[in-house]
């Protein structure tokens, strides 16, 4: 087997005197999409943002390709390749989508690929109409898929996800789901943080659930979805 795209390694992390993150271990291969799944405040947002190096990271490895991303400041990890939609999506409501789309290009320089304004555009022919449009005008669905389209516009390797599907109607919902087979077949990998088990298996094929920072299960997303007492145990409320 080919080596890991993402190997995080016994990871510690939190803020000022909290820590929140003790043991967090996962693997993310070239083009595979994961899922971290767990309860409200288990550590996903925390997870996903310290592999961005935008949480200090306290003990343990984040390796991506080989390289160490251990205090990379977050600019210096997305020119490595991974691309972050945060949970708030981050849009820059006062500037046009376009704008938005081509914003992160210029401080972040263009990795080559597959992904360009056009192919975004057709991905998302929502955003290509509203390209015009201030971003603070577009519906929070809309939103996400401009965050979306802004993380491909630099053709990331590695695309981590927070809370992707959260206060989306069930036929948004479809239509990421759609998006993301079409993000993955392009050869990009995903790692979805979500507390959305039936959203998460639509796209996963595998899982890790996170429960107090640390993560005690690792399974094969049908595995997951069929094992009751797990599911009762560290997924609903
Ligand atoms: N900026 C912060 N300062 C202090 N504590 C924080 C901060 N952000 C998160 N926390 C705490 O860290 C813990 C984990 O939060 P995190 O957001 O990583 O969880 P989560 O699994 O993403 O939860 P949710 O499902 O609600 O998004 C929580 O107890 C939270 O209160
Ligand atoms: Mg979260």
């Amino acid at each position: 087997m080919s080596a890991p795209l993402l190997e995080v390694r016994g990871l510690s992390a939190g803020y000022g005197p909290i820590t929140v993150l003790f043991d967090v271990s996962l693997t993310v291969n070239p083009g595979e999409a994961v899922a971290l799944l767990g309860r409200n405040g288990t550590g996903k947002t925390t997870t996903l943002r310290t592999i961005m190096g935008l949480t200090d990271l306290r003990a343990g490895e984040v390796v991506f390709k080989g390289h160490r991303l251990h205090r990379r400041p977050p600019f210096e990890v997305a020119r490595l390749g991974v691309g972050f939609v945060p949970d708030d999506r981050r849009i820059f409501g006062e500037l046009t989508v376009e704008d938005n789309l081509l914003l992160p290009t210029r401080w972040a320089g263009r990795r080559n690929g597959f992904w360009n304004l056009d192919r975004v555009y057709s991905l998302f022919p929502v955003l290509a109409q509203f390209r015009k449009l201030r971003a603070g005008a577009l519906s929070g669905g809309q939103q996400k898929m401009l965050a979306i389209g802004r993380a491909l516009m630099l053709n990331p390797e590695l695309l981590l996800l927070d809370e992707a599907a959260e206060g989306l109607g069930p036929i948004i919902v479809a239509e990421l789901v759609k998006v993301l087979a079409e993000v993955r077949a392009s050869g990009i990998a995903i790692l979805l943080a979500d507390q959305n088990l039936h959203f998460a298996r639509r796209v996963a094929d595998r899982a890790y659930i996170i429960d107090r920072g640390t993560t005690p299960v690792s399974a094969p997303m049908a595995e997951i979805w069929a094992n009751e007492e797990l599911i009762r145990q560290y997924l609903t409320v």
